[in-house]
């Protein structure tokens, strides 16, 4: 009842504010949808668009570092994807066709780009071929827009992170407030997202590195569940929790863009062939529901709300919560997840003990298998820094972990042992907790969440919720169960909707 009447009342003010509109595109805070009615009313071309986009970088990205390279071919291959909208091509109707991505430089690319996680070691590397989310990216027609900045290696250089550093991509800075950490690993996509330098973005997670960042730099990003989205020809840090997914301005961009890159892959099969079953007949897209909130069953966990009372970020998380009853949730508030705090801490969690053997595994493997690359091994890598410490800075962030990670000789019974135990905790904690209670989800505060939703792959969407005292954004996180995405995103639209809190920042250049 209370959801019906609701629903009314939205779409009248939708229909209000579809009224008013501009009679040329608008570039700032486009969305794929809008991108679309662009490309069809004739008001606005791929190539205008990429144009704009490196227009924001080069004005932007001297302060932001969120790009590291940029495609030097995006304006021939958006002036292609014109051609082929002109020519009635079947694919130029839809998907991200003549869209310009943005994706983090962990993810292969075979083209004049380099893949390098951040590092001179790898620069001049030559991949066998795309990456499996960009061969899927580039099926539809969306164009490559370049490479984003990451803190080198994700953040296994050093024990204390990189802060959104690399020695090619220089420090990566919060759009926002320029003195806050912009937050690990996929700092540079979701940056590039928030400051309008980027149609979408590509990300990827293996702890916190798609929520942190989309938190802080006020986007949605969606971390999928484990194997639903292909690792290969990405580099890795375990492929056990590593996953690709967008970061974009709004949930329906994320959503595009995840339909776009699901999927079985060959290269990856085990994962991608297990994680195939979750993907539903007709994609994620049906899932935008405007009343997706209603009758759902959301679960507050105990532990997660670090900020005090009288604080903003706890004003906004309640005011939240009520929110999300308003509009039909079942709320159920002070449940506890068992073993929280080993689980949130990577060294009793079993998480450090395992992986450091599983990153120098599974990086030699990709290694490997590149057609070239001037280093071959992590200890060529460890080497190549040791010979270059200026350009790698390594008086200031020096290589702990990977000197730590070297010196393992595998994964042995020690590491299947704290793997074993991971397993463990997620399946007592969190998923025990939202079987028990049929919770539809899990709502956190910030990307707090992302250690219990790591160790066993399971999916979030993290949304912009609000801006604390010193005009730092902050998201909120819904998580689920491993093939949860879509009532993950009907809930996570819904509240979008219902809340709209994202603002673009104001950047004085
Ligand atoms: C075309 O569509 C875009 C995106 O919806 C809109 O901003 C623009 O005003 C439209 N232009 C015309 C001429 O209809
Ligand atoms: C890739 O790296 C090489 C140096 O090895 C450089 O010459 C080239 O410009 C880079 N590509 C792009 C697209 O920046
Ligand atoms: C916060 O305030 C509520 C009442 O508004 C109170 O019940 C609770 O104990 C307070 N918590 C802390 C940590 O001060
Ligand atoms: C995590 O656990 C270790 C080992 O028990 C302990 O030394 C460390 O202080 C803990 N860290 C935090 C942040 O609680
Ligand atoms: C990488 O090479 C190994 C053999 O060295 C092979 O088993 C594996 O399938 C290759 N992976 C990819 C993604 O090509
Ligand atoms: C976690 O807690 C449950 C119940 O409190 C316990 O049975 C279990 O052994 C604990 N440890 C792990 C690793 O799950």
């Amino acid at each position: 009842m209370a959801c019906q009447r609701l629903l009314l009342a939205i779409s009248v003010v939708a229909l209000a504010a579809g009224g008013a509109r501009a009679r040329g595109f608008r570039f700032e805070e486009a969305t794929i949808d809008s991108i679309h009615r662009g490309f069809k009313n004739g008001s606005l071309t791929s190539t205008a668009l990429v144009r704009f986009y490196l227009g924001q970088i080069a004005r932007l990205n001297p302060q932001l570092h969120a790009v590291i390279e940029v495609n030097p071919d995006a304006v021939r291959d958006a002036e292609r994807a014109d051609a082929e909208r002109a020519s009635g091509h079947r694919r130029a109707s839809g998907g991200l066709h003549g869209v310009p991505v943005l994706i983090k430089d962990l993810i292969a690319t075979r083209d004049r780009l380099n893949t390098t996680a951040g590092s001179f070691a790898m620069l001049g590397s030559v991949v066998r071929r795309d990456a499996g989310v960009v061969a899927r990216l580039r099926r539809t027609g969306a164009v490559v827009l370049g490479k984003s900045n990451l803190p080198e290696w994700g953040n296994f250089r050093n024990a204390a992170g990189l802060d959104g550093w690399s020695a090619r991509g220089g420090q990566a800075m919060n759009p926002y407030v320029m003195s806050v950490d912009p937050c690990q690993a996929s700092t540079g996509s979701a940056i590039a997202a928030a400051a309008n330098m980027a149609a979408v973005t590509l990300g990827t997670e293996t702890v916190a590195s798609i929520l942190c960042p989309a938190s802080v730099n006020a986007v949605v990003g969606i971390k999928p569940t484990v194997g639903l989205t292909s690792r290969s020809g990405v580099i890795p840090f375990t492929l056990r929790q590593d996953t690709v997914g967008p970061l974009c301005r709004t949930v329906a961009d994320a959503v595009h863009v995840l339909d776009a890159i699901v999927g079985y892959d060959a290269l990856d099969a085990a994962a991608t062939s297990a994680a195939s079953k979750y993907i539903p007949n007709g994609g994620y897209r049906q899932f935008l529901k405007i009343n997706g909130l209603c009758g759902k069953r959301i679960g507050i966990p105990n532990g997660f709300s670090s900020f005090e009372n009288g604080t903003v970020k706890h004003r906004v998380y309640k005011k939240h919560i009520n929110t999300m009853r308003q509009h039909g949730a079942i709320v159920i508030e002070n449940l506890d997840i068992a073993n929280l705090s080993v689980s949130q801490n990577i060294t009793r969690s079993g998480f450090l003990a395992a992986a450091p053997a599983e990153f120098k595994f599974y990086l030699n493997n990709y290694l490997s298998n590149l057609s070239y690359s001037p280093v071959r091994s992590l200890a060529e890598i460890i080497a190549f820094n040791n010979d270059h410490p200026v350009e790698e800075k390594l008086k200031q962030y020096g290589q702990q972990l990977l000197l730590l990670s070297e010196s393992t000789t595998g994964i042995g019974a020690r590491e299947r042992a704290a793997i074993h135990q991971m397993e463990e905790l997620s399946a007592n904690g969190v998923e025990k907790l939202i079987k028990e209670h049929r919770l539809d989800a899990i709502f956190t505060p910030d990307s707090s969440v992302a250690t219990v939703l790591a160790y066993n792959g399971l999916p979030g969407i993290e949304v912009p919720a609000g801006y604390d005292e010193k005009g730092v954004p902050f998201g909120i996180c819904f998580g689920g169960l491993r093939g949860y995405e879509p009532r993950l995103i009907e809930m996570a639209y819904a509240f979008e909707q219902a809340t709209m809190v994202r603002r673009p920042p104001t950047i004085k250049t």
